[in-house]
């Protein structure tokens, strides 16, 4: 077993418009990640992947980068991003970034090049093509944002490829040029100390050479946003793209000790593949099952069983519960449903990623129409994309704007913040905070839930229970979906006591061969 720290690590998502505000501009940015990790450490995660922090003109929050060699003078400057990394290791937390390798902003030096004329030597970085004799786009691909993924250049007269906004132009992988220069910024950001990427739709980087149409997509439904007519055929998840990331990898492998995570939405069996031919690939292609999933033991079950089935040898497991793009975990399954979630997150075999703020429980956050800042939202008004919900400013105390900031924040708070917040909640031991922070520790000092085996033992009438195991080291997991009492029995010759619940009042206590967990329950149980 190899002692790879992202293994047993737990990585923790910060969105840095929305942790904390040190400048009181109602936006966060690195000062203020640098200021709340006491806060991370006392919580028990082990590395923060920051989303982008660039220059940008944020038509996409800084998915849309200007720069990739420096930081927005809006979350601060390069010595900040230095002096976060210094605190950050002093206190033994990695930090990953984010790479945006599929598209730059289209205020980015090279696309202004690009754009400027036919012969500029940066022409073939990014995607032109000719109309079509009817001078309409080169193909029928769609923005996954909405509408065609094709915008045309006056200047020029080609249209250039955005997958995204059109502010956001799709770069050409397949110039060795453009590779060597997102290799540069790699290297630019492992000599600076970062412990890995976190890379934007990777999969997403190669197109097929010929531009061919994409069909139309069987299961769709007649109505959802426009991305999901077609199926991807050709715009993504080409057999090219992995000889490009097993290229980034090399590059990252010049660096000791660094990770490859991979943005990833595709099914288990096109997943695994981008571990990599002998796992030269990223090391931990996201697996997003959990963000969409039927919210019952019996498809979670299935979902593990069929995921670990799946992997490559060697291949490391992860698990995602949320993140800035998707609906809280806490939106989607109740508040009750959320802790239970929490602990399936932090027992299961492989790596987990905690988006911030779902550690308070943080659910569903109506955005007025006024307030609204996602462009998928408002280039799709009426599909109910908008991704604002999940991305508003964590709390942090009940005083105004909730410790996030002095002034009104971006996007607004929950309404019940005054209690819903870091310091109100770390007073209540039974709060979704402390049962958070208590199993971060409990896997840290329990190497069966860092790198032991998993087995199921139990997947029927609204139980899900697993076990881990590693040497003397057992642990066994029930979980209660549903809202009423279910009980579970031990498997043969197993006795334990009660090492967590989501509940109050349990912990320490013997489990006897039939467990009843109250309605909605979880609890982690230390066989011996
Ligand atoms: C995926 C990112 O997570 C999302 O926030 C962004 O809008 C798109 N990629 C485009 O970069």
């Amino acid at each position: 077993m190899s002692n790879d720290w992202w293994r047993t690590a737990t990585i923790y998502q910060i969105y840095p418009r929305s942790f904390q505000d040190t400048n009181a501009d109602g936006v966060g940015d690195l000062n203020g990640v640098r200021y709340r990790l006491d806060y991370l450490v006392w919580l028990g995660i082990d590395a923060i992947w920051l989303s982008p922090f660039y220059p940008s003109p944020m038509h996409d929050f800084g998915y849309d980068v200007a720069n990739y060699c420096d930081v927005d003078p809006l979350f601060g400057s390069l010595d900040d991003f230095d002096a976060l990394v210094s605190a950050a290791h002093a206190k033994s937390l990695k930090i990953i970034i984010d790479f945006v390798p599929n598209h730059t902003s289209n205020e980015h030096p090279w696309f202004l090049a690009s754009s400027s004329g036919r012969d500029n030597p940066l022409r073939d970085w990014y995607l032109w093509r000719d109309a079509q004799p009817d001078g309409g786009p080169p193909n029928n691909w769609f923005s996954h944002f909405g509408g065609s993924a094709w915008s045309w250049d006056e200047r020029t007269q080609q249209y250039y490829l955005h997958s995204f906004l059109p502010e956001q132009p799709d770069l050409n992988w397949r110039n060795p040029q453009v590779r060597a220069a997102m290799y540069d910024v790699l290297r630019f950001w492992l000599r600076r100390g970062v412990d890995g990427f976190r890379v934007d739709v990777i999969s997403h980087i190669v197109k097929d050479a010929a531009f061919r149409d994409n069909p139309a997509n069987p299961n769709f439904a007649g109505e959802g946003p426009d991305i999901a007519r077609l199926a991807q055929t050709y715009s993504s998840d080409q057999p090219e793209v992995h000889d490009v990331i097993a290229e980034i990898r090399r590059v990252v492998d010049e660096f000791p000790d660094r990770v490859l995570i991979g943005e990833i939405y595709l099914p288990i069996e096109r997943l695994v593949a981008y571990y990599g031919k002998e796992l030269g690939g990223v090391h931990l292609p996201f697996n997003f099952q959990l963000l969409d999933a039927r919210w019952d033991a019996a498809t979670i079950a299935n979902i593990i069983e069929m995921y670990e089935a799946a992997l490559p040898p060697g291949a490391w497991p992860n698990w995602v519960l949320s993140n800035h793009d998707r609906p809280r975990i806490a939106a989607r399954v109740g508040a009750a449903q959320a802790r239970l979630a929490t602990m399936l997150l932090l027992t299961l075999h492989g790596t987990p990623t905690l988006y911030y703020g779902d550690e308070i429980g943080i659910g569903h956050v109506d955005i007025a129409l006024e307030r609204a800042q996602d462009p998928w939202g408002m280039r799709e008004p009426d599909l109910g994309v908008g991704r604002d919900p999940s991305r508003t400013p964590m709390q942090w105390d009940a005083s105004a704007f909730a410790g996030f900031s002095t002034r009104e924040p971006w996007l607004p708070l929950t309404p019940d913040f005054a209690t819903r917040n870091v310091a109100t909640m770390r007073e209540d031991d039974m709060c979704i905070l402390r049962l958070t922070s208590k199993l971060l520790h409990y896997r840290h000092a329990h190497s069966a839930l860092g790198i032991g085996s998993q087995r199921l033992l139990h997947a029927s009438d609204h139980v899900l229970a697993y076990e881990r195991l590693q040497g003397a080291d057992q642990i066994l997991v029930a979980l209660n979906f549903c809202h009423d009492t279910r009980s579970f029995s031990l498997p043969n010759g197993l006795s334990g006591a009660v090492a967590l619940s989501t509940h109050s009042g349990r912990s320490g206590e013997r489990v006897p061969a039939k467990l009843e967990l109250r309605g909605d329950e979880g609890i982690v149980i230390k066989i011996g």
